[in-house]
């Protein structure tokens, strides 16, 4: 059967003409910011169609933008935030520091780094961890310790996986509507095509793309970059079966395993989802929830691969640090954060998956009312506990399993438009910003925000349905 995939044009173009109404100081600062900023800001995905607000404040669930609007807010700080933002915990510790000459020192050894990675360590079986300012670092860095441990030089990676901006993650991001290509295209012009034509992708979660890459190429391979529930592809759950051959794999051809754990590492449980799965990567890499809020990021994992960032081995791979890196600011926070998670797990984790499940169903229930066949992602593990982050999507067939960023991101598949850019734009006018369709839950979302997202939803849906 062939789709022929709807469009939207119009209800967007509505959209976007109420929504500047809605937001005139937002629109305003739109306008200023572009004079200065290349297209008014320093973050693509913050600067959506047809301008994102501006914020002035945030707490908990909530965002407050500069026209005063209370927006219940999905996005929660690139999902970097596990209790809502500003928590207390983190910011009443910080204001102490502040106040205490301690905030905004730089350029010396201190005990946070100890004891933040004394505790990423007994959580995530990790033998060592250096630290670093961004998900992107250090992503390049394991990359650059796997290619050094092994003499190699290929690195695999997943179509749709977001390792962040370093050479090794800019292939196969964004997906290609030519049939050919998919997930095979460069997505920043500027790198040599020799690194680029190093980067092999292959399909989330399928197994046997895996075995036919290691066949053929195990030899030649310095490492596979996976992340354990894909984020930026989709939010998706890796099934066990992919993740165990994955290691064993790996194992086999002495290739390093490398666990992406930027989005998933303390979003299930307080550590590593490879955990979940019964699986100890080689290197594992952390971002946004460690930080607490603040710029932190680390790589942690076997202590003979660490070692060659070390005096030991000469410095063989240059991870010696930035003039930022553990910033004692950003390591109190991200030290007080993960203690609060460890401390209060028994509460925050189950209140998680069971709010996960109410808004997945509540969501595809709004739609499903008005005849609108809408699925979220994030619950189909055979391992993980049911999600607090999901993406929404409307699949143009009701038996296409949503397991890939290859069909998620497919808009032959699945009405990406809708998902992605009306909801989004809808959404504002009811004062919910979310993300992928839908984000990441906080122990700062109540039943009743579900509620009122779930109400939003039935009458986005009934504003898509009339538009078609
Ligand atoms: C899985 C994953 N890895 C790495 C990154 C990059 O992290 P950062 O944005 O801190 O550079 C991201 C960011 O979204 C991510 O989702």
């Amino acid at each position: 059967m062939t789709i022929v995939p709807r469009d939207h044009t119009h209800l967007l173009g509505e959209l976007s003409r109420e929504y500047a109404q809605h937001a005139p100081a937002s629109a305003a600062l739109a306008s200023r910011a572009k004079k200065v900023l290349v297209d008014g800001g320093s973050h693509a995905l913050r600067l959506r169609e047809p301008f994102p607000p501006r914020l002035v404040a945030a707490q908990g669930a909530w965002i407050r933008d500069e026209d005063g609007h209370e927006i219940l807010d999905f996005w929660q700080g690139h999902f970097a935030n596990l209790l809502g933002h500003n928590p207390a915990c983190v910011s009443s510790a910080l204001t102490s520091a502040f106040q205490g000459n301690y905030g905004l020192l730089t350029g010396f050894a201190d005990r946070l780094q100890v004891e933040t990675a004394e505790i990423l360590c007994r959580q995530t079986g990790a033998d060592r961890v250096r630290f670093t300012t961004s998900g992107a670092l250090a992503t390049m860095y394991a990359v650059l310790l796997a290619r050094a441990f092994t003499g190699r030089h290929r690195v695999v990676k997943v179509g749709g996986g977001w390792h962040g901006a370093q050479p090794w993650g800019l292939k196969g991001v964004g997906f290609s509507t030519d049939e050919e290509v998919g997930f095979q295209e460069v997505d920043t012009a500027g790198l040599p095509h020799t690194l680029t034509d190093e980067v092999i992708i292959t399909r989330f979660n399928d197994p046997n793309m895996l075995h036919d890459h290691f066949r053929r190429f195990g030899d030649r391979t310095a490492c596979f970059i996976v992340e354990p529930f894909i984020g930026a592809g989709g939010l998706i759950p890796a099934t066990s079966e992919y993740l165990q051959t994955a290691r064993e794999l790996t194992h086999r051809y002495g290739a390093v395993l490398i666990f992406d754990e930027v989005i998933s590492g303390f979003r299930f449980h307080a550590g590593d989802a490879g955990s979940l799965f019964g699986i100890q990567p080689d290197l594992a890499t952390f971002g946004k929830i460690i930080g607490g809020g603040m710029p932190v990021a680390a790589v942690a994992g076997r202590a003979d691969i660490l070692r060659l960032v070390g005096q030991e081995s000469g410095f063989k791979v240059k991870f010696s640090g930035g003039t930022y890196s553990a910033h004692p600011a950003s390591l109190l926070a991200a030290k007080t954060y993960i203690s609060y998670l460890e401390a209060h797990a028994s509460e925050i984790y189950p209140y998680l998956s069971e709010l996960g499940q109410r808004t997945r169903q509540t969501v595809e229930a709004a739609f499903a009312e008005e005849g609108l066949l809408a699925r979220c992602s994030g619950c189909d593990s055979d391992v993980l506990p049911p999600s607090s982050i999901s993406g929404l999507v409307f699949p143009y067939r009701d038996d296409l399993r949503l397991d890939s960023p290859d069909v998620v991101r497919n808009p032959a598949l699945v009405d990406t438009v809708l998902g992605e850019e009306v909801l989004r734009r809808a959404l504002l006018l009811e004062d919910i910003h979310v993300f992928h369709g839908l984000g990441a839950l906080t122990t700062a979302h109540t039943t009743e925000d579900i509620e009122r997202l779930g109400n939003a939803c039935h009458k986005v849906a009934k504003r898509v349905k009339a538009s078609l």
